[in-house]
């Protein structure tokens, strides 16, 4: 904290001082979806990891682990003090007073650009059904076999073959041709004079968001002709790797079947429709990726990603592995037979068929494991059942998940999984894994030394429960009180994370603020980057949500949750102190379970350790 600023002073010069400008001005960066990158300016690197949000005014490292606001940033590059840092910032913006403006209009761009797609459906939806002008778009659509009804449950419509149509329509309408073109509706002329329609003679399909709301188009060509088809580039509602076609038409058959099916076009998702099968979605020219999987989990525990050629389901039999092992969901790969898609597979032989092709789709495993043995020779010779098996435990160890902290965790759940699928026991998965990377670390660590890659510690629940707790804090300071008296900053035991709970409870708008305000007036650069760390993954977290979930939120969950572990281990621990200090300073497990069972009502005792957990007793409910 500092003192020598008042808060609307730190927070008029923050605003004024937009993150992206100020990194911009040290070096450049570029846009990638909806955050800008850069090669680290803190530590040396060949890819880009540094990344900044100009909607959250964050940076944050993957590589080095770096974060912060504003003048976090400023402190490290112009190597300062936090106050000198302010300073700077509060000259290069010349103003000292708070500018609330700039920040609201941020907010309404969201809600401007939904209303202009929601009007731009209505025009293409219009278009398609006008007698004259959509007669061609019609008949295209018919000769594919698509009705008139399930046009209208995807809202499907046309953009008629003309530079201007929508610009017209725009004009007539009054809306204003900047708010289209932040839509991606329109472009910008190259001499810069005025715009033109972006999508022209394409039917149209709207990509819908969970709550039935336009995001962006997909615009395919009436016939042959580049490109096939036409996307909307990406915009403020609109980031291609989380989108998924067919949503809000598949939520339904989602939740009463548990899985999804996962397909690669439009047409794909349309023409299963028709024919019955309702819990299809399509990823828009992406493989799938872990923003896809976390959206998808709320509603399934099951994916099945079904593949036009087999070189796309062996790209997507790898692909599955990974996700499985990063998000701990079933995925399921399968390719159509006699290189049709889904669309010309359902058409031909109706969406029963299609149904009993899913169902045989094989766990992303197994099918990776016939591919792995298929490319042997002699696959049924012991010597090339282990070269199989060390070719598949390779790709499962090259998993960037894996290099995470969940290590252990996550290979014991990998390990058991493949061994149900692939009817090998755990015993020799095991055996072999360690092996393969034991010399991993080997070639990596450099052979002279003949020195393994440290495993990561594995961190006791505890330590887990406070950083969910910390995660929880960061999202939502507005509970920071309540969860203050229940839980005092002395109770937490990880010193990383009882400092960042102190600092967040130091900060005068902490009831209110968000992560910016709580990054804002970090003044050590460890705590900051440990704030935007967390408050990622929260982030993460609450991209699960379920709009239809009327639960409590995942936020919500988790700070609850973790209070509440955390109350109990702290009695577990009182206990097991206790029965250590009965039996002459024993462990044995016996012990602890006797203890167990005289376990008295409150946990204060005579060995109790160093705390005072009168605010426990009461079930984290704050008195008064
Ligand atoms: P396909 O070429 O398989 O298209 O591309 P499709 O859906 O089967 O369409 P039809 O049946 O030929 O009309 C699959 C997906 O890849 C993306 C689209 O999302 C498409 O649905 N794609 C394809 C593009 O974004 N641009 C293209 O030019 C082609
Ligand atoms: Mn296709």
């Amino acid at each position: 904290m500092s003192g020598l600023y008042s808060d609307d002073i730190l927070d008029g010069i923050a605003r004024a001082n937009d993150i992206v400008e100020v990194v911009s001005g040290y070096f450049p960066m570029k846009r990638a979806g909806k955050d800008y990158v850069a090669l680290c300016p803190f530590h040396a690197e060949k890819t880009p990891s540094f990344t900044v949000s100009p909607a959250k005014q964050i940076f944050k490292c993957f590589g080095c682990g770096r974060g912060g606001g504003v003048f976090t940033f400023v402190m490290a590059k112009e190597n300062v003090t936090f106050p000198e840092a302010v300073r700077i910032m509060a000259e290069r913006a010349r103003i000292d007073l708070p500018d609330r403006a700039g920040a609201e209009k941020q907010m309404g761009a969201r809600r401007q650009v939904r209303d202009v797609m929601a009007w731009a459906t209505k025009r293409f939806v219009a278009a398609l059904q006008h007698p004259k002008a959509g007669a061609e778009a019609r008949a295209y659509l018919e000769r594919r076999g698509i009705t008139p009804a399930t046009i209208e449950a995807f809202q499907i419509g046309f953009a008629p073959d003309s530079w201007d149509a929508l610009l017209r329509a725009a004009q007539r309408d009054a809306m204003p041709l900047e708010l289209l073109e932040s839509a991606g509706l329109v472009v910008r002329r190259d001499d810069g004079n005025g715009y033109y329609d972006r999508f022209r003679g394409r039917v149209m399909f709207p990509i819908l968001d969970a709550l039935n709301r336009p995001i962006a188009f997909g615009g395919r060509i009436l016939g042959d002709g580049e490109p096939k088809y036409l996307n909307s580039p990406e915009t403020v509602l609109f980031h291609k790797g989380e989108a998924l076609y067919g949503l809000p038409q598949a939520r339904d058959a989602f939740e009463a079947e548990r899985r999804v099916i996962v397909v690669e076009g439009y047409f794909d998702v349309v023409m299963p429709w028709q024919e019955g099968v309702r819990n299809v979605v399509a990823t828009l020219g992406t493989a799938l990726t872990d923003e896809h999987v976390r959206a998808l989990r709320r509603y399934a525990d099951e994916v099945v990603l079904v593949f036009d050629s087999d070189l796309a389901g062996q790209r997507a039999a790898d692909r599955g592995m990974e996700l499985f092992i990063a998000g701990d969901v079933r995925i399921m790969v399968t390719v159509v037979p006699a290189g049709k898609d889904p669309c010309d597979f359902c058409k031909e032989a109706g969406g029963e068929a299609f149904k009993a092709h899913v169902a045989k789709a094989e766990d992303a495993f197994k099918y990776k494991w016939n591919l792995v043995q298929a490319s042997l020779e002699e696959a049924t010779s012991p010597a090339a059942q282990r070269r199989a098996l060390e070719a598949m435990l390779s790709s499962v160890l090259k998993a960037p998940a894996l290099a995470q902290e969940d290590l252990r965790l996550q290979r014991d759940l990998i390990l058991g999984h493949m061994s149900k699928v692939l009817g090998i026991s755990e015993e020799t998965l095991r055996a072999e894994f360690r092996r393969l990377r034991r010399s991993a670390g080997r070639s990596a660590a450099g052979t002279e030394t003949g020195a393994n890659l440290p495993e990561p510690a594995v961190r006791g629940r505890r330590w887990i429960k406070e950083r969910e707790l910390l995660t929880a804090l960061v999202c939502r300071p507005s509970r920071l009180d309540t969860v203050a008296e229940a839980l005092p900053p002395d109770r937490v035991e990880a010193p990383e994370f009882r400092r960042l709970y102190e600092a967040i409870l130091a900060n005068p708008s902490r009831r209110d603020g968000d992560i910016e305000s709580i990054v804002l007036r970090m003044e050590e650069a460890e705590l900051s980057s440990l704030a935007v760390a967390l408050f990622e993954r929260g982030e993460a977290v609450s991209a699960c949500r379920d709009p239809a979930d009327t639960g409590p939120e995942p936020i919500a969950r988790m700070l609850d949750d973790a209070l509440a572990v955390l109350k109990q281990l702290d009695g577990e621990d009182e206990l097991a102190t206790r029965s250590r200090a009965a039996r002459g300073g024993g462990n044995s497990l016996g012990a602890y379970q006797e203890a167990r069972l005289k376990r008295p009502s409150g946990f204060a005792g005579p060995g109790a350790r160093r705390r005072e957990p009168d605010g426990l007793r009461q079930d984290g409910a704050a008195p008064g």
